[in-house]
């Protein structure tokens, strides 16, 4: 797999790779979020390619304290093969090289498998309750 930035193209691809990933949420358009982040300075897109076909994807940045990553994904039909260990890779080494000290994540409670992937990979559970508050309208009522 050669791991490489987002580029013009690889918008339809990654957000059919979310999907299958079980990662799209009706409140959260992909295009518009792979758009946003793309303009933002502090944020990257890296995708996994293997024969010119996208099958992982990890979004990572920082907002100045901590580094963020989103949208980890491995194609079903890849996993088990330390892919999103490699992708966790690159978004580290992308956020130590910016001089963050401090990587986090977020992972819904419906998803709680995905906590022993992120234990093999040294990652801590926090005591810490995530809260948050529309800005905008969200485009359909949330549920989880
Ligand atoms: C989470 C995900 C990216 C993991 O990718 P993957 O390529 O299958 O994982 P890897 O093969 O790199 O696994 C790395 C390590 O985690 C372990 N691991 C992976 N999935 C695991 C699971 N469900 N339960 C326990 N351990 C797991 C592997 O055994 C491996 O450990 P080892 O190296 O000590 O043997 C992939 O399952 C996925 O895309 N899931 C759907 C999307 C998702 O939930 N993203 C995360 C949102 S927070």
């Amino acid at each position: 797999m050669n791991i490489r930035p987002i580029r013009d193209g690889d918008e339809a691809p990654l957000a059919d790779l979310w999907t299958r990933c079980g990662l799209v949420r009706p409140w959260n358009d992909p295009f518009s979020d792979i758009a946003f982040a793309r303009a933002t300075a502090q944020t990257e897109i890296f995708v996994g390619e293997r024969d010119s076909a996208i099958i992982a994807s990890v979004m990572c940045g920082h907002d100045g304290h901590r580094g963020w990553v989103y949208y980890l994904a491995v194609s079903p039909d890849c996993q088990g093969r330390d892919l999103g260990r490699a992708m966790m890779t690159q978004a580290e080494d992308h956020l130590r090289a910016l001089d963050v000290p401090k990587l986090e994540l977020m992972i819904r409670e419906t998803n709680a498998k995905v906590v022993q992937f992120y234990e093999a990979l040294d990652y801590k559970t926090e005591p810490v309750i995530v809260m948050s508050r529309w800005l905008k309208e969200p485009p359909v009522a949330q549920d989880d």
